[in-house]
């Protein structure tokens, strides 16, 4: 059995069938060939696969995808803008190294986008305490905790 699914995804309009047990994660990578959310462990843990839904971060591994009817879904392909410009928090991981391997990157990206803005990011320990959900295993966290800094002030400025 399959169900309309009707939302918006990086500002354009989606309707796909999908069958009620398909997870978001699914929906974002094998539905719409998205594949810059990343699956690290499917079980909650990662945050690899954290996306925007309504503008707030979720784990897509952790969400149905029915779940999204009639919202608005942001992955880390919509951050940027159509000229190629990244988004503040983008070009912060880009200026302070805030990867390696970039596996986690996109879930972090979006946890920090989140986490700039709707909650208090201005200590390196609001910073880690809002990260606590996504894990990185190569950088030690040193240069992400700093780009979310320089995120955070670049997208307030
Ligand atoms: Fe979703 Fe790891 S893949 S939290
Ligand atoms: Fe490699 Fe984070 S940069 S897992």
């Amino acid at each position: 059995m399959s169900i309309a699914l009707t939302l918006t995804v990086n500002g354009a309009p989606v309707t796909r069938p999908v069958a009620p047990s398909t997870l978001l994660s699914e929906f974002i990578r094998e539905h719409l060939r998205l594949t810059g959310t990343h699956i690290g462990c499917d079980t909650t843990q990662c945050g690899a696969c954290t996306v925007l839904l309504d503008g707030r971060a979720v784990k897509s591994c952790t969400v149905l995808a029915l779940q999204a009817q009639g919202a608005q879904l942001t992955t880390i392909e919509g951050l940027a803008q159509a000229d190629g410009t990244l988004h503040p928090m983008q070009e912060a991981f880009r200026q302070c190294h805030g990867l390696q391997c970039g596996f986690c990157t996109p879930g972090m990206v979006m946890s920090a986008v989140d986490l700039a803005t709707h909650h208090a990011c201005g200590t390196e320990q609001e910073i880690r305490d809002g990260l606590e959900g996504n894990l990185c295993r190569c950088t030690g966290y040193h240069n992400i905790v700093k780009a979310v800094q320089q995120g955070a002030a670049a997208m307030k400025a």
